[in-house]
């Protein structure tokens, strides 16, 4: 018989059986999004919503007020240049140099349709790149929606957990995969979802040296740019810098997603930045499908052509005024997400302090950064199990089995939708769930 919990049985079970969920802890995203809303509906309790990954901040009006001028003056009537537009173009160029360090030519920072496009871009094109090698290798866990890009397209893809492989064991687990010869780009995201590690410079410099070694080509995903909140990346020029695999090979596409760093997300614009030894690069294997032999052309007249033309046009001057004004050190970006990380220090200090753990909880032996997402388990429950019990006690997170881990026992929670006035009923909550599980 279930417990006395936070959030009537009946009214979940109700919907539960109404919406015909045989298991609540295998439901997707978006039905347990769903039966949140109906017994939230029903029952006038607020869930701790941690399902979704979706930025809980405002933009800068730095950004809507650009984008606005720009519709103003007439762009939406006007085709954009597929591969942005020119002042947008050099304003990343020097985002990537005064944030990253690197240096990377106008013609290869490239406006998506947000960071997806870029993904799936780079994954048409590198698959394509040379014959022999068409598999994606993902470094997990990571984003679902990234392997389902690799399905729609037909493409093959490979994938290892990190977890048991941080630090130099990282090189013979990832030799092992890339010495089949078969993969074309790698991927992963850092700081990472779902579970916020963030690599080292000894991995990434094992990574860069692998990936030159066996012509494998980089796709660094930085989603969440500058947010290892453990260093203050916000000075432009200045280091600490975003760090990345770019210092340790010439063979790589990093994905800046606008969505995160400058809570853009609805405006759905991003940016792929292409190495420019990767731009230059020629391929015969090319020609069937570009008519061109040229990565940076093939990207961008055949792929991007093909895929929207272009991103739309009054974002673009959103992203411009915003990449300018964190260029010209006037707007800090990094201190506005900063709420993410610290918001993440008091939910993981209330989950531990009722019987939870950390399942990510290290860089190798560096304990993990604050940030968007952190995962957590309940001793003798499986992943699946937690959440079906979770949702009993007004909290919703995902499972990490979801997202390529191994560590089936673990969830992943967002902080982003979590207002701080929530914390004392989530406290509350997992009070009263470690009372009524600890004994079990
Ligand atoms: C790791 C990662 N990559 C990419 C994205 C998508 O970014 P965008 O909104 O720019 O398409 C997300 C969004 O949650 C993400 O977490």
């Amino acid at each position: 018989m279930r417990k006395d919990t936070p959030i009537p049985s009946a009214v979940v079970d109700k919907y539960v059986e109404q919406m015909g969920l045989e298991n609540v802890g295998r439901a997707s995203i978006r039905e347990i999004k769903r039966l949140v809303d109906f017994v939230e509906a029903e029952t006038g309790e607020r869930y701790v919503r941690m399902e979704m990954g979706i930025p809980g901040l405002k933009p800068t009006q730095i950004g809507i007020e650009a984008e606005k001028e720009a519709l103003d003056r007439g762009v939406a009537a006007i085709y954009p240049d597929i591969d942005g537009t020119a002042s947008l173009k050099k304003e990343i160029s020097r985002f990537v140099k005064l944030f990253v360090n690197i240096d990377v030519q106008p013609h290869g920072c490239i406006p998506t349709v947000g960071s997806m496009q870029g993904s799936f871009a780079t994954f048409m094109t590198v698959t394509r790149m040379n014959k022999d090698k068409d598999t994606i290798l993902f470094l997990d866990p990571g984003f679902p929606v990234h392997k389902q890009q690799c399905r729609v397209m037909g493409r093959k893809f490979d994938s290892f957990d990190v977890y048991n492989y941080r630090g130099d064991l990282l090189r013979e687990k990832l030799e092992s995969h890339l010495a089949k010869g078969d993969v074309a780009a790698l991927l992963y995201s850092n700081p990472n979802n779902p579970s916020w590690i963030c690599f080292t410079e000894k991995e990434l410099k094992i990574i860069g040296e692998l990936a030159t070694k066996y012509d494998v080509v980089v796709i660094e995903d930085l989603a969440y740019f500058a947010m290892d909140f453990r260093q203050d990346m916000s000075r432009p020029g200045e280091p600490p810098y975003q760090p990345t695999v770019a210092n340790y090979t010439d063979q790589y596409v990093l994905l800046i997603s606008s969505s995160k760093a400058f809570s853009y997300a609805g405006q759905r614009i991003g940016m792929m930045v292409i190495s420019d030894a990767l731009f230059a690069r020629r391929s015969k294997d090319l020609l069937p499908y570009y008519g061109m032999e040229q990565f940076g052309r093939a990207m961008v007249f055949g792929t991007m052509y093909a895929l929207s033309s272009g991103t739309a046009h009054s974002p673009q001057y959103a992203l411009e005024a915003m990449l300018k004004a964190v260029n010209d050190g006037e707007y800090d970006f990094v201190e506005v997400v900063k709420e993410y990380g610290e918001k993440a220090k008091i939910m993981k200090k209330l989950f531990t302090d009722n019987g939870f753990r950390i399942v990510y909880d290290k860089d190798e032996d560096k304990p993990l950064a604050d940030g968007f997402y952190f995962t957590i388990s309940y001793p003798g429950f499986t992943g699946e199990e937690l959440i079906a019990a979770l949702v009993y006690y007004g909290i919703s997170a995902i499972s990490l089995a979801i997202t390529g881990s191994e560590r089936l026992e673990g969830l992943r929670a967002c902080v982003s939708l979590v207002s701080r006035d929530q914390f004392p009923d989530l406290e509350y909550r997992l009070k009263k769930f470690h009372k009524n599980h600890k004994a079990d």
